[in-house]
């Protein structure tokens, strides 16, 4: 079974010792926010399983996609316990923070279709609620933070990579929102020493993704032989990363980090959305006509690509290979039906969304942009 669908204790784990926050992390607490997302579901179980003396606390808001069943496994997990509240609000983190020892924010708004529907969630989740955060982590002396940003902060190249000092040139609501966040982070760093670090990542796959997001959107559609709605030519291209692997790489930066830093997360591979969406198809054995090219997105970056030299200078090396990640991360979907057909069938919010992305007829009017059939 793969390794993160299932809490298992790893008592006998002798893990590093942490060159930054010194020993003593080994029997503090780290708070978690956006835990019962996507990757902080993942990253939360993954240390609960490597080090079993890590306390964890998830603050989450549990919004459209923030899901306590991500972490059903771990929840009554002695060294677990979920906060729900959001991170832009000062007392409740001011609260948490205090009897913490390292705080890694996860926790933003993160669809790009959303943000360009209405950004108000993103600006100030994703950077008033990283102000928040920073301020308490300040007055607290709180011994490290790590900011979860994204390589869209950087926009789209047409040749070449970008590395940490390439200047940041976002293309969406989403990625300026996660951009200025980011330069707060650095900010913080240089005008009050603040211990932080930045890490940016390519897009993530794997167990648990909202299925708004390409990849588990198109997994499932396939599953049930519905149409796959393609932005554009399809050529679009982005660098995958298996969340385990993200995981381990944020692990390394909480270990082995260099604070005032970014580092790139990545894997190095490259691929554009018609190839991967054809992997999909190819796996599910479905035919590539349930492929609909629909209207762009408007702004949509054509590539994203960033060097990876400096994480893996830390020590990174994936250990996941992408094609059998992706045929894992499908064989979940396949098996966990009763997971995303509760959000896709019977969540309002998802249904709303996504008639009013893809199908215009059903959608308020002005409001709907990208004409594709009906889910059901
Ligand atoms: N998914 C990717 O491919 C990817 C790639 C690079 C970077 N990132 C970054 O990683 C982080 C996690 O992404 P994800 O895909 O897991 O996201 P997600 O949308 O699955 O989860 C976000 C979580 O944050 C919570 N949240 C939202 N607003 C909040 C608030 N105000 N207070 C407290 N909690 C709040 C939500 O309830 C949810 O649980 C984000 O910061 C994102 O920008 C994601």
């Amino acid at each position: 079974m793969y390794p993160l669908l299932s809490y298992k204790s790893n008592k006998g784990t002798n893990f590093g010792i942490n060159r930054i926050i010194g020993k003593k992390l080994l029997t503090k607490r780290i708070l978690v926010t956006g835990g019962a997302g996507f990757i902080g579901s993942n990253f939360i179980r993954y240390i609960l399983r490597k080090y079993p003396s890590y306390r964890i606390i998830n603050l989450d808001k549990l919004t459209y996609c923030g899901n306590l069943e991500n972490l059903k496994d771990v929840q009554n997990h002695p060294n677990y316990k979920f906060v729900k509240g959001d991170i832009c609000n000062s007392k409740i983190v001011q609260r948490i923070v205090k009897n913490c020892d390292a705080i890694i924010n996860f926790a933003a708004s993160t669809h790009v279709d959303r943000s360009i529907l209405d950004s108000s969630d993103f600006v100030k989740t994703n950077f008033y609620g990283t102000f928040v955060l920073l301020e308490a982590a300040r007055k607290n002396k709180t011994k490290l933070f790590i900011q979860i940003s994204t390589d869209e902060a950087y926009g789209s190249i047409v040749k070449g990579s970008f590395d940490e000092n390439s200047a940041l040139s976002p293309n969406s609501p989403y990625a300026a929102t996660k951009a200025a966040a980011d330069l707060l982070v650095l900010t913080f760093f240089k005008t009050y020493r603040c211990p932080a670090i930045v890490s940016r990542s390519t897009n993530n796959f794997g167990p648990y993704q909202y299925p708004e997001k390409l990849m588990p959107l198109f997994i499932t559609n396939s599953i049930d032989n519905k149409t796959l709605p393609l932005y554009g030519d399809g050529l679009n291209v982005r660098q995958w990363i298996y969340v385990e692997d993200n995981c381990r790489a944020i692990d390394l930066l909480l270990h082995k980090g260099k604070i005032g830093e970014v580092y790139n997360i990545g894997v190095g591979n490259e691929f554009t959305n018609l190839t991967l969406t054809k992997f999909v198809l190819q796996y599910l054995n479905k035919s590539t006509k349930l492929i609909k090219f629909v209207k762009d997105r408007p702004g949509h970056d054509k590539r994203y690509s960033i060097r990876i030299d400096k994480i893996k200078s830390l020590g990174f090396r994936p250990i996941f290979s992408f094609k059998e990640a992706l045929k894992d991360t499908i064989t979940w979907y396949v098996q966990n039906r009763l997971w995303w057909e509760r959000i896709k069938k019977h969540n309002r919010e998802f249904k709303s969304y996504y008639n009013k992305q893809y199908n215009p007829a059903n959608a308020p009017k002005g409001e709907g942009s990208h004409e594709s059939k009906d889910i059901t």
